[in-house]
């Protein structure tokens, strides 16, 4: 045989063996080439940061607590949480320009809840005589920093929760909207204002919040926090850190071993606050080194936070590029953090619908 048979034998035998893994869908972990030959809620990448060149099949999506435990307090859930949901790599400016500030996801906000995210942390802005979600500083939002009006964003939501009407969904703000009444208005227009969680309802005092299943059958679905303390008494928007303690964001959260709060919250062990918050992501969002740090770093980091929050696991787990892992990353931690919450088990994958370990 010529060597060029040869060559094209050895060919169609890799081509066909490849032909032969696609057909079928591939498992967490196996070798891939493209992200639709891996099974449902996994896509293929390397984690080139952790020095795993073989692309592999990884987790793009926690397992939905609700599928099997619907009848514990809010507090006994975590849920997956994106932090600047609305800054999306290679996104324009809905104003035309370019953008010139950091990104920090991949996808647009409906497909982030596909993907089973249920927090989404918001910045917003006056801009353009509305509200904007915009990436800036000292609280001004230009061209080059507005993303999008948050109504966009706001309605992909409310979509969302009109066609999944068992799923809760939580907005957490950073608040830079002043024009009076700001963000009533957007809520409303969006159609979230009937959907939304009343403050009245939430614990004071360290208590346990309503059920899952009772805040679906109220359609009490959506919990808006904001960071203006102002706007509980004015507009009956809450508080954030009256219901939530969080640690340090940035390069101060990633620290290994320790939990320190962030300023604005109390200390991660006041239980007078009934909801904890774990930031797990650096000062400058980092596409490539995004799956190394949601993977092993993220899981001590929820540990230590356990601990520093008197032995509470977190409610909501926040990340930059929530896809990118070394393997399970940010949707294995909240598996982790809804086994301990809801069964006691180290993942929730054990969890049985009777809320006990299988
Ligand atoms: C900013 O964008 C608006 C459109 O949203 C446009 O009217 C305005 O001219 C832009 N300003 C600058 C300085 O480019």
């Amino acid at each position: 045989m010529s060597q060029r048979v040869v060559f094209l034998l050895i060919a169609l035998l890799i081509q066909s063996s490849f032909l032969f893994e696609i057909s079928s869908a591939l498992k967490e972990g196996k070798t891939c080439i493209l992200s639709k030959n891996c099974d449902a809620g996994l896509h293929c990448e390397t984690c080139i940061a952790n020095n795993n060149l073989r692309p592999r099949c990884s987790r793009t999506q926690p397992i939905n607590p609700i599928s099997k435990v619907k009848g514990l307090p809010f507090n006994k859930y975590s849920w997956l949480t994106t932090h600047n949901s609305f800054a999306r790599l290679g996104a324009i400016s809905k104003t035309g320009s370019v953008i010139l500030a950091p990104t920090n996801q991949q996808d647009t906000v409906t497909s982030q809840l596909n993907n089973g995210v249920r927090g989404f942390m918001l910045d917003m802005y006056d801009f353009e005589n509305d509200v904007w979600l915009c990436h800036s500083l000292d609280g001004i939002c230009f061209n080059f920093t507005a993303f999008q009006p948050a109504i966009n964003v706001l309605r992909e939501i409310q979509v969302f929760l009109e066609k999944n009407r068992e799923e809760v969904v939580t907005i957490i703000i950073e608040d830079y909207v002043k024009s009076p009444k700001g963000l009533t208005k957007v809520f409303d227009t969006a159609g979230l204002r009937k959907l939304m969680f009343p403050v009245t309802r939430m614990p004071k005092n360290g208590g346990d919040w309503p059920t899952l299943d009772d805040m679906v059958r109220q359609n009490q679905r959506l919990l808006v926090f904001t960071s203006d303390r102002r706007k509980e008494a004015t507009e009956g928007i809450a508080y954030q850190w009256n219901y939530m303690v969080e640690n340090q964001y940035g390069n101060g959260g990633l620290k290994a071993g320790v939990c320190p709060n962030r300023a604005q919250s109390a200390g991660m062990s006041d239980k007078s606050k009934s909801l904890v918050l774990v930031n797990h992501f650096p000062d400058a969002p980092d596409l490539v080194v995004a799956c190394k740090q949601n993977s092993a770093a993220l899981l001590e980091s929820i540990k230590a936070c356990y601990q520093a929050a008197g032995q509470r696991w977190p409610n909501y787990i926040a990340v930059d590029f929530y896809k990118r892992s070394d393997g399970g990353g940010a949707p294995q931690a909240v598996d982790v953090a809804n086994g301990n919450l809801i069964c006691g088990c180290d993942n929730f994958a054990a969890c049985q619908e009777n809320g006990k370990c299988g």
